[in-house]
């Protein structure tokens, strides 16, 4: 089965084939990074109107890479939530009308699904069931995966998510957006002792060493790094060590509730995945973890950490396999739970 994957639920236009038997043929990615440098942020306006302008190109793309014309094509996945509303109605409103002139079943992808199973694209992939933590811009979750749309939460953040919070302090510090690759750049030359912030929800309580559960909470070191950098001058040194204390503060926090989600859940494999999963101090530290807890810790490729049309393909091809597909009316979500 060759399936095409759409995904535009934010500021990346990611466009991929997927062949169960070849793998991925080709993928493409438009990042609208420099469209909305400007504004410290993405604007959905201006986010929705690029992808209408870069999705069919890179869909002609894809195709002519993989050599493959529409009647070679099975079944098109798009992303259809959460994310912004507008920028979901693109990629939603094209796969559905593909599928639709081509005579093919379209499928609504959760995009956090996505992230979810893009490490079973790399050789050697994880097996259902795991442990998985996801954690992107919008997101921070723990979920125990039985199966393929079995996923039961463990924890999620009870206020920011963990890249919110590196794109927030990166704000802070003027390293522009997105915050976590700059962040981790600035952090290389800082000392991650300097500044002693704080690590949310992880102290363990005082009765029977119980701890205070699988939520995070990420508000309150954003809080912490305001106070550290009022009134102080943003010199580069300086930059560098917040950065770092930041960083680790957050590799922490993100470490300690790994480690107590697999005890709870007795899993063998950790997988990680998400923006955040870039991180390469993260990736570092939860190979330690693993290593001392004897799990396998899975990754998808650096590149495939952040959003892209491949993971949308990947879970799109698992659920048109098992039979799902969407009628002729679709509808995006901007709120999705997984
Ligand atoms: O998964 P993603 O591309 O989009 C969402 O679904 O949100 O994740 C984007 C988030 C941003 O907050 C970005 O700052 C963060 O992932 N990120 C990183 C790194 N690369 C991207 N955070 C820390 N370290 C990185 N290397
Ligand atoms: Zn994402």
């Amino acid at each position: 089965m060759r399936v095409l994957g759409i995904e535009t639920s934010c500021d990346d236009t990611g466009v991929a084939l997927y062949d169960s038997g070849a793998g991925l043929l080709a993928h493409r990615l438009f990042s609208q990074t420099a469209l909305h440098l400007d504004y410290g942020g993405v604007v959905p306006e201006l986010a929705s109107r690029d992808h209408i302008r870069k999705a069919l190109p890179l869909i002609r793309a894809v195709m002519q890479e993989a050599d493959t014309r529409p009647d070679q094509i099975d079944g098109i996945a798009y992303t259809a939530g959460p994310g912004l509303a507008g920028a979901l109605l693109v990629g939603a409103a094209l796969g559905r009308s593909l599928a639709y002139a081509w005579k093919i079943p379209a499928v609504a992808v959760h995009h956090m699904e996505g992230h979810l199973l893009s490490p079973m694209l790399e050789p050697d992939p994880p097996a259902f069931p795991f442990t998985a933590l996801l954690v992107s811009g919008g997101h921070s979750l723990l979920a125990d995966v039985q199966a393929l749309g079995r996923y039961t939460i463990l924890g999620e953040s009870v206020d920011d998510a963990v890249g919110e919070a590196f794109d927030k302090t990166a704000k802070l510090l003027g390293l522009g957006y997105p915050g976590g690759p700059a962040i981790a750049r600035a952090a290389q030359d800082g000392d991650p002792k300097k500044f002693k912030f704080p690590r949310p929800m992880t102290e363990r309580l005082k009765t029977q060493g119980a701890h205070p559960g699988l939520n995070f909470s990420f508000s309150g070191l954003k809080t912490a790094v305001v106070t550290a950098v009022r009134n102080r001058a943003l010199t580069p040194p300086f930059i560098a060590d917040i950065a770092a204390s930041f960083e680790q503060a957050a590799v922490d926090v993100l470490a300690i509730k790994c480690e107590w989600a697999l005890e709870r859940t007795g899993a063998k494999q950790l997988v990680v995945a998400g923006g955040v999963s870039a991180n390469l101090k993260l990736r570092e530290r939860l190979k330690q973890l693993s290593e001392k807890l004897g799990v396998r810790v899975y990754f998808p490729r650096p590149e495939f950490s952040t959003d892209n049309g491949a993971m949308i393909a990947y879970a799109g091809y698992l659920r048109l396999a098992v039979g799902q597909h969407e009628p002729l009316a679709f509808s995006a979500r901007a709120r999705w739970g997984i």
